[in-house]
């Protein structure tokens, strides 16, 4: 597919998405216009930039440039096989949570030996299966799950490559849904219990002691919380070595926001340098380190585009109807998230500016995409959500049998289809009928 661009006019990159500009009035993703690919794909139709992807990929490389460091990606961010390619191209390790997640890996290329199996409730089969395929580390989250992972890896006659995940108690200031390093979230093993369950992970026969991990939430906006869990993880790492355990890598989890409306997140290289020179300054700089980064690889490298079906005039808000939902994107209806919403052709003619809710077709009142917001439209105009990358997707739904949207990654002027529109039949496939 070669999609027309337009040429005329002046190009002006939206602040925070440098990929992705209006070319005189029409909006374009590096270089191809949008209304073009809605025209023929239909919406709601997601668009992921390639080159969007990488830019953010290069700033944590240039900010780990000299170091050990494996970057893996959180893939629940945006675990579409097409996105996982790129990263698996560009050498990226995963950082998966579940047995679907690392067939997904496979699938797409990546290698077992970079990837990282995180969260609280890993079962026995999906053990088995990362064990099979040679994961490269285990970050368990409880004494409960050593001792399981220990019994599964022994039956197998191998021994289990383990992290563990501490709870440095740090506030990321962010969501409470996002929050995962405080007291009190069901994440990570507490303060007091480190050194123990270290010790007792030691003298398991199925346990290999590799790190020590953490993540202490999502869209963190802040360099201080960061700083904060340097200063405790390495606390630990001193703590446990002291124990005669070694600790082999350090890794600091995933977090850092991205530009939504007006939030100000460090960059990438900017954060990295600082918490490397406190690293350095505690004599732990020559440590293999990872991180787990989903949100600021892939969130700001997409948009969903959608169409104004209706607008409705109200007594106490004017609503614009669009066909993109919560089951498309469901941000908005779960953490009240903030996602702007823009024209894809900003000179469309003659239309008068409202401030309507913009809502979808399914039958809640918490299907809205945005409330508030200030557009000038008519029926049939196309918008784009943007920072549509991280967490839609791949926390879309079928609610209302509405089918997943398509998915389309732009490479320069290549644009290729990475995931069809879902069809009813596809959501049919592994129902039946009693009898039938
Ligand atoms: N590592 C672990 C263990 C995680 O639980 C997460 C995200 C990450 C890494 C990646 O974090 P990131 O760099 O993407 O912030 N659905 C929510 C976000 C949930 C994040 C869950 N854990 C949202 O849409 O805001």
């Amino acid at each position: 597919m070669n999609p027309s661009s337009s040429t005329a006019g002046a190009s002006s990159a939206l602040p925070g998405h440098p990929f992705v500009a209006y070319q005189g009035a029409a909006l374009q993703v590096e270089g191809v216009a949008l209304s073009a690919l809605a025209a023929e794909h239909g919406t709601p139709l997601f668009v992921y930039s390639k080159a969007a992807m990488l830019a953010a990929l290069a700033a944590y490389q240039r900010g780990f440039a000299g170091r050990h460091v494996q970057i893996c990606y959180a893939m629940k961010a945006n675990s579409s096989l097409g996105v996982l390619q790129v990263f698996a191209q560009a050498g990226c390790g995963f950082d998966i949570v579940s047995g679907g997640e690392l067939e997904r890996v496979l699938a797409a290329g990546g290698q077992a030996s970079k990837v990282i199996f995180s969260g609280v409730g890993k079962t026995r089969r999906e053990m088995r299966q990362a064990l099979q395929a040679g994961i490269g580390c285990f970050n368990v989250e409880s004494e409960a799950e050593l001792d399981v992972l220990s019994e599964v890896a022994l039956s197998m006659g191998l021994r289990a490559p383990v992290s563990i995940r501490v709870n440095p108690d740090v506030d990321p200031k962010t969501h409470p849904y996002i929050s995962t390093g405080l007291k009190g979230s069901k994440f990570g093993v507490a303060h007091d219990r480190v050194v123990k369950t270290y010790q007792h992970a030691a003298k398991l026969p199925g346990i290999q002691v590799k790190g020590i991990d953490c993540h202490i939430g999502s869209q963190i906006t802040e360099v201080a919380p960061y700083l904060d869990t340097v200063d405790k993880m390495l606390d630990f790492v001193s703590d446990i070595q002291a124990e005669g355990v070694v600790i082999d890598h350090i890794d600091f989890g995933g977090g850092l926001g991205i530009n939504y409306h007006g939030d100000k997140p460090p960059a990438a290289d900017d954060l990295w340098a600082q918490l490397l020179a406190k690293l350095d300054a505690r004599g732990f700089g020559h440590k293999k380190l990872m991180i787990e980064p989903g949100r600021s690889l892939v969130g700001n490298a997409g948009l969903c585009l959608t169409e104004v079906l209706y607008l409705k005039p109200g007594e106490q808000k004017n609503f614009c109807i669009i066909d993109a939902a919560m089951n498309d994107l469901p941000r908005p209806a779960m953490y009240q998230a903030f996602h702007a919403i823009v024209p894809l052709q900003r000179d469309a003619g003659p239309r008068s500016e409202s401030v309507y809710d913009v809502v979808g077709p399914i039958c809640e009142s918490g299907d809205w995409i945005g409330r508030d917001r200030t557009l000038a439209v008519q029926a049939g105009d196309q918008l784009a959500v943007l920072s549509a990358g991280a967490y839609c997707m791949s926390m879309a739904s079928n609610y209302n049998t509405r089918g997943r949207a398509a998915e389309l990654l732009v490479d320069g002027q290549q644009v290729h289809l990475i995931r069809e529109r879902e069809s009813a039949a596809d959501q049919m496939r592994h129902e039946r009928l009693v009898g039938g």
